[in-house]
């Protein structure tokens, strides 16, 4: 297979190791808006570079991964799918709702096989809570706690440009949490402090957040999320059954201390980003992607993506409305 990555920074350079280690991809191509990068990324990988999409797609490709910045997805995203080559896209797909919900369309007229960077769904803990949901070993679910805390705030200018809270972060727990339940959220509420830098009061955010989601079946989910946990990052989701409950997360490296007196909790090196936290489902997601281009379904479509980015749009309307939102106010086709 013959794959190219549109856009190298910090996720686009994961993505093209990953690939140049997978036996049925012979060749990655890589390219940048700024050529110098994708050079120099592909004289460290020992992979080739490329222009830009279009001489890419010119010159014939299997697969298309798009790791460029946000505001380049729903445009390039739409250019490879209408040449009708399979596309991974990282998340968000659009930077809006209008852009997604167009980009979903363009799924199902095209019928070109989409797979959405939601790498959550290749963890090894939300896949084994799944399975536990999925077959009744939980028994009735009644409770989920879904929990992103970061290290610390990503810079200013990453930030203004993010969306706000709920879309750029929470949206992962959006995603999983639709995906280990397999339910669709009716009403969320959601609510958000400002007690950090003034930096996310100019770009018009919250440093902290939680909402509270009622799904199609009753189970009630709360979700938290803040920029500063200074014990670490801190990913986990708490299911709670009448048979049993089990946690994502809690392993060696758990970026929470007990307060019980004579209790350590944590034997291993803590996580400080999303990055070393998920290494191994980064891999296992372009893994599913070559399946994907082999014939496989996807395991994350636009739609999908679509149906987290209503989420977080909710959870956001909600936050500044002060009042529940019913997702059905949140439009899902043009
Ligand atoms: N799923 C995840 O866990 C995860 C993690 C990190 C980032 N992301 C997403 O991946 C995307 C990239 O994030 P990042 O942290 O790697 O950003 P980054 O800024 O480190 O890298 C983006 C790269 O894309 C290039 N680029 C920008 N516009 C381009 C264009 N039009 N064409 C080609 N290249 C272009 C930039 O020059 C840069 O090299 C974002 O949309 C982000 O939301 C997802």
């Amino acid at each position: 297979m013959r794959i190219a990555v549109i856009g190298v920074g910090r996720i686009g350079r994961i993505h093209a190791e990953n690939l140049r280690a997978l036996p049925e991809v012979e060749e990655v191509v890589l390219a940048d808006v700024v050529p110098e990068v994708a050079r120099s990324v592909a004289d460290q990988l020992q992979v080739s570079a490329a222009d830009d999409l279009s001489s890419l797609l010119a010159s014939g490709l299997d697969g298309c991964v798009i790791a460029s910045s946000t505001s380049a997805h729903a445009e390039q995203l739409e250019t490879v799918m209408r040449a009708g080559v399979p596309a991974f896209c990282e998340k968000p797909v659009a930077r809006d709702l209008a852009g997604a919900v167009t980009l979903a369309e363009l799924e199902r007229e095209t019928g070109v096989p989409v797979q959405v960077g939601f790498q959550r769904r290749f963890d090894a803990g939300y896949r084994r809570v799944r399975d536990a949901v999925v077959g009744g070993e939980l028994g009735t679910v009644h409770l989920l706690r879904a929990v992103t805390h970061d290290q610390a705030p990503p810079p200013a200018a990453y930030l203004a440009a993010s969306g706000g809270i709920f879309r750029d972060c929470s949206i992962h727990d959006l995603d999983v949490v639709r995906f280990v339940t397999g339910q669709e959220a009716v009403t969320v509420s959601a609510a958000g402090g400002n007690k950090g830098e003034r930096l996310f009061v100019e770009a018009d955010d919250v440093d902290t957040a939680a909402a509270i989601l009622t799904m199609a079946d009753g189970t009630l989910v709360l979700l938290s999320a803040t920029r500063y946990n200074g014990a670490g990052h801190d990913v986990r989701l708490e299911v709670t059954g009448s048979l049993g409950a089990l946690a994502v997360g809690l392993d060696q490296s758990l970026a929470l201390d007990s307060a019980e007196p004579g209790v350590t909790l944590t034997h291993g090196p803590r996580h400080w980003s999303f990055l070393d936290r998920f290494l191994p489902a980064y891999a296992a997601e372009l893994e599913a992607f070559v399946a994907m281009i082999g014939g496989a379904a996807s395991p994350c479509t636009v739609r999908d993506a679509l149906q987290a980015q209503r989420l977080a749009e909710a959870c956001d309307l909600s936050r500044r409305r002060g009042a529940p939102v019913r997702l059905q106010e949140i439009p899902d086709t043009r």
